[in-house]
C-alpha cells in the first residue's frame, strides 16, 4: 500500500458499480466526476456501459488525482476507449488534491454521475486539508467521508453517486454529521455490503458500495450482501426507509433478511433511563493502573480485576482468579484509581471487541461478585451492565438474550465495526424486564445447551 491510499478497484466491481446508474441523463452531454481517479477504471467502465445504451451522447469526464503517472494512464485509457468506440469524450484532468482544490467550486450542482473509490485514512488535525474542509463546513475525520461529501455537493438535482468505501460510516457519532448531510440532501437508494474483507488484495477492510441520489426522496432502500465478488448476492432485500434509518442519529441498519419483530420489547437504553441499570465501558486501563500477578502481594490493598480472558463462555460466568502464571488478577488500590472501582450485586459483562467472522457477535457473561461490599475493577476491553438491585432472573434473562441470535442480528445490522460501543448497546431492542424474568428461569437449561436460547426466547415472546 502506498501512503496515498492507492487501492485500485477490481474490474468486476468497477463494472458492477457502473451498472448501478440509472440511464436517464437530462441532456445530450453527460457530465461525470471521478475524484481520486487512479488509472480511471471507474469512469472507463461507466462510459463503456453508457455507450451501450445510446450512441448519441457526448461525455465530459472530470478527473482528480494526485499521482501524476496514474492520472496520465487514466487519460490515455479514456482516450483509447473514446477512439475504440468512436465516442465524443472531453477529458478534464486535474493533478490536484481534490479536497484542497479551489477549482471544484466551479462544479457546484454540475455533475450527472459521480463514481468514486476514494482514499481511506484519517485527515490529520491542523493539516491544510483539514483547514480547507472546515472552510467548506465539512466536519469529518476520514478522507473517504470528505471525498463523498464534497462530491455529493457537486451533484445536480437527481444526479447519482456510486461509491465504494469502508462501511464504518453506517453508525457511530463520528460519522453522524456525514450521514445527516447526505440524508438531508438526498436518499440512499442502494447499499451493497461485502462480507469478505479481502476486496483490495492484501489490505483487510470491510467495504460497502453505496448508490446515492441527490434531492430525491425515496421510501425504501435496496440492501444487498455478497462475499468478495458482486455476484451472486447472498441476500437482496428491499427494506423500508424507516426500518433502515434511525431518525435519532441517522444510523443505518444493514437488513439482510426479513426482520423478526418480537413482542414486548424495549431498548436497553430505556432500562438505563429507568434507573434499573447503569451501562458503561470498563474504566480501568491495564497499562495505566498498577496491576499485580496472581500471587497476591499481601502488603498492598487490592481488588479483583476482571479482563475479557476471565469470561467463561461455557458457564456464561466469570472465571476469577485465573491460576495461570503471570496473569494479573488484582488491581492495587491507589488514590488515582479509587473512583474507577465499582460495587453492585450483579453485573452482565460484554466483550468490547468481536471478530467479524464470529457467528455470535456479542459475548456476554453474568458476574456475581462474591462479596458485594468489595469493589471490583473492570478492564477497558469490557462493557458493563451494572444492576442496581438483586434482580437475578432479569440479569440472567438479559445475559441469555445478549447471547442470542436476535442480538447478533441486531448488532450486524447496526454496526460497521468490530468494536461494541456503549452507544450500540443502548440501541439494542431487548425484552421488557418482566419478560426477561421469564427467560431467566431457563438459565440452567441455557448453560447446558446454549443453542436452545433462540427458541426459548421466540416461544416466550412471540412475533408481532
Ligand atoms: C483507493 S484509490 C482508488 C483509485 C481508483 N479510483 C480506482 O478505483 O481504482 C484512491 C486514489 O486516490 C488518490 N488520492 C489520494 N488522495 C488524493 C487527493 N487528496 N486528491 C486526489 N486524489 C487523491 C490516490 O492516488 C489513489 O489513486
Amino acid at each position: 500500500m502506498s501512503k496515498i491510499g492507492q487501492y485500485f478497484t477490481p474490474d468486476n466491481i468497477a463494472g458492477y458499480m457502473a451498472s448501478l446508474f440509472s440511464i436517464s441523463p437530462s441532456g445530450d452531454t453527460i457530465r461525470i466526476l471521478d475524484p481520486g481517479a487512479g488509472k480511471g477504471i471507474l469512469s472507463y467502465r461507466l462510459i463503456s456501459r453508457l455507450s451501450v445504451e445510446s450512441n448519441s451522447w457526448e461525455y465530459e469526464v472530470t478527473l482528480y488525482e494526485i499521482d501524476k503517472d496514474a492520472l496520465e494512464k487514466a487519460v490515455s485509457n479514456l482516450r483509447e476507449l473514446a477512439s475504440k468506440l468512436n465516442l465524443n469524450v472531453t477529458i478534464r484532468a486535474f493533478c490536484q488534491d481534490f479536497l484542497k482544490s479551489d477549482g471544484v467550486n466551479q462544479f457546484d450542482d454540475y455533475f450527472d454521475y459521480i463514481i468514486l473509490n476514494p482514499p481511506y485514512g484519517k485527515i490529520p488535525m491542523g493539516s491544510d486539508q483539514k483547514k480547507k474542509l472546515l472552510d467548506r463546513n465539512i466536519r469529518v475525520s476520514n478522507l473517504y467521508a470528505a471525498f463523498v461529501l464534497l462530491s455529493s455537493r457537486l451533484l445536480k438535482g437527481s444526479g447519482e453517486l456510486v461509491s465504494i468505501t469502508p462501511r464504518s460510516f453506517i453508525n457511530g457519532t463520528s460519522f453522524k454529521l456525514y450521514r445527516k448531510e447526505l440524508l438531508h440532501h438526498g436518499s440512499i437508494e442502494l447499499l451493497h455490503s461485502f462480507k469478505n474483507r479481502k476486496i483490495f488484495g492484501s489490505v483487510l477492510q470491510e467495504v460497502m458500495i453505496m448508490k446515492y441520489v441527490k434531492d430525491v426522496e425515496l421510501n425504501s432502500i435496496q440492501i444487498r450482501v455478497s462475499d468478495s465478488k458482486p455476484y451472486p448476492f447472498e441476500s437482496d432485500t428491499l427494506a423500508s426507509k424507516e426500518d433502515v434509518i434511525d431518525d435519532s442519529d441517522f444510523s443505518i441498519k444493514i437488513i439482510d433478511k426479513p426482520i423478526i419483530k418480537l413482542k414486548e420489547t424495549t431498548s436497553l437504553g430505556s432500562l438505563q433511563i429507568s434507573g434499573a441499570v447503569d451501562i458503561y465501558t470498563g474504566p480501568v486501563v491495564a497499562f495505566r493502573d498498577a496491576v499485580i500477578p496472581a500471587s497476591k502481594d499481601k502488603k498492598s490493598e487490592v481488588v479483583p480485576y476482571i479482563f475479557p480472558r476471565n469470561f467463561d463462555m461455557i458457564n456464561y460466568s466469570v472465571n476469577w482468579p485465573l491460576e495461570m502464571a503471570n496473569k494479573e488478577n488484582f488491581l492495587v488500590l491507589s488514590n488515582s484509581n479509587l473512583a474507577k472501582l465499582r460495587n453492585a450485586p450483579i453485573f452482565v459483562l460484554i466483550k468490547r471487541f468481536s471478530s467479524m467472522e464470529q457467528k455470535k457477535r456479542i459475548q456476554a457473561v453474568l458476574y456475581l461478585p462474591e462479596t458485594y461490599q468489595k469493589k471490583v475493577a473492570f478492564d477497558n476491553k469490557i462493557n458493563v451492565v451494572e444492576f442496581k438491585s438483586w434482580e437475578l432472573l432479569v440479569a440472567r434473562g438479559l445475559c441469555m438474550f445478549l447471547n442470542s441470535v436476535h442480538i447478533s442480528d441486531q448488532f450486524r445490522q447496526i454496526s460497521g465495526s468490530t468494536q461494541v460501543n456503549v452507544s450500540d448497546l443502548l440501541k439494542f431492542q431487548i425484552p421488557k424486564p418482566q419478560v426477561l424474568k421469564k427467560i431467566g428461569t431457563f438459565w440452567t437449561v441455557f448453560q447446558k445447551e446454549p443453542a436452545v436460547v433462540d427458541k426459548i426466547i421466540f416461544e416466550i415472546m412471540g412475533e408481532v
